[in-house]
């Protein structure tokens, strides 16, 4: 019989059930605080710019200008909105529930989280769009993931570059794919199956913007994507770049799944290809 029968102490299973939940809530923290610094920078600039438009109306009387600059802060008090509601959404959101979802509107808000970051950084953001079904997600989560693999994707070209995302329509099994592809350093042969275990990382620590050098990041993002019963896929080469391929499943009915997978980190060793 087992040791574990006869103690009262916690059941091996308990332990790592428990172990796995620390885990989640540590990847949730260090998405969290991801989040949070690259919004207020976001939230800083439209600050400044309802401040500085403000500033312009009392100074000039006449409607024409009054006009302007109040649509102006509108405009900006709007976006700012968005950026709470996101941070808030992530914050509060623990439950695994998926609905129908628009990715590319999630893409679009996802990208005005990180415009000023990408600008900072020189990053071009190329955007290859097909036109697809509504996906059955989390949409706080898959933003999560989305966040990550940008990040991930700005720190593999520190000198600048282009990002390319894409979304096509994966007809044959009902899928929607969604890829970020860098054209950065790229991953050796040999550190690729890695990369995707929990603390994990090659880099030193967080960067200037305060990001990554946890290595829970692509754990976070294989954990989530398996809860939703996707896959996560990645094609590396050294020198050329990375592309990190998502399948989703489309919302179509016959395709949801009936029990919402629940999140339990599994070995799955990434697939490797070369990159052209
Ligand atoms: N787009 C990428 N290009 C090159 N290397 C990457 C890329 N994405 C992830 N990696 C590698 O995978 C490791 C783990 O990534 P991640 O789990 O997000 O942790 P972190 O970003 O905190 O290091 C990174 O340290 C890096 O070595
Ligand atoms: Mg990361």
């Amino acid at each position: 019989m087992a040791e574990n029968d006869r103690n009262d102490g916690p059941s091996l299973q308990e332990q790592v059930d428990l172990l796995q939940q620390q885990l989640a809530q540590a990847q949730r923290l260090t998405a969290l605080g991801e989040l949070v610094g690259t919004t207020t920078h976001e939230f800083n600039n439209v600050l400044m710019t309802i401040i500085n438009y403000a500033k312009m109306g009392m100074r000039h009387k006449d409607t024409a200008t009054r006009d302007k600059c109040l649509d102006k802060i509108f405009h900006a008090g709007n976006r700012a909105a968005k950026i709470t509601n996101t941070v808030l959404g992530m914050a509060r959101n623990r439950a695994t529930g998926q609905e129908p979802t628009d990715l590319k509107q999630l893409l679009e808000n996802t990208l005005l989280l990180l415009e000023r970051e990408m600008n900072k950084y020189r990053i071009s953001v190329d955007k290859d769009f097909d036109s697809i079904p509504e996906a059955y997600v989390n949409g706080n989560q898959i933003q999560q993931v989305l966040l990550n693999l940008l990040i991930n994707a700005r720190q593999a070209m520190p000198g600048g570059g282009r990002l390319l995302i894409r979304l096509q329509h994966d007809k044959e099994n009902n899928m929607v794919d969604l890829m970020v592809r860098d054209f950065g350093c790229g991953i050796p042969a040999e550190k690729l199956p890695r990369i995707f275990d929990s603390f994990y990382s090659t880099k030193s620590g967080p960067d200037a913007s305060g990001k990554g050098g946890t290595g829970l990041g692509l754990s976070m993002c294989r954990d989530i994507i398996e809860s939703h019963h996707g896959h996560i896929r990645v094609n590396s080469t050294v020198g050329k770049g990375t592309a990190f391929t998502l399948k989703l499943p489309t919302a179509a009915k016959d395709n949801r799944p009936s029990v919402p997978a629940p999140i339990t980190p599994a070995p799955n060793l990434p697939q490797r290809s070369q990159l052209k």
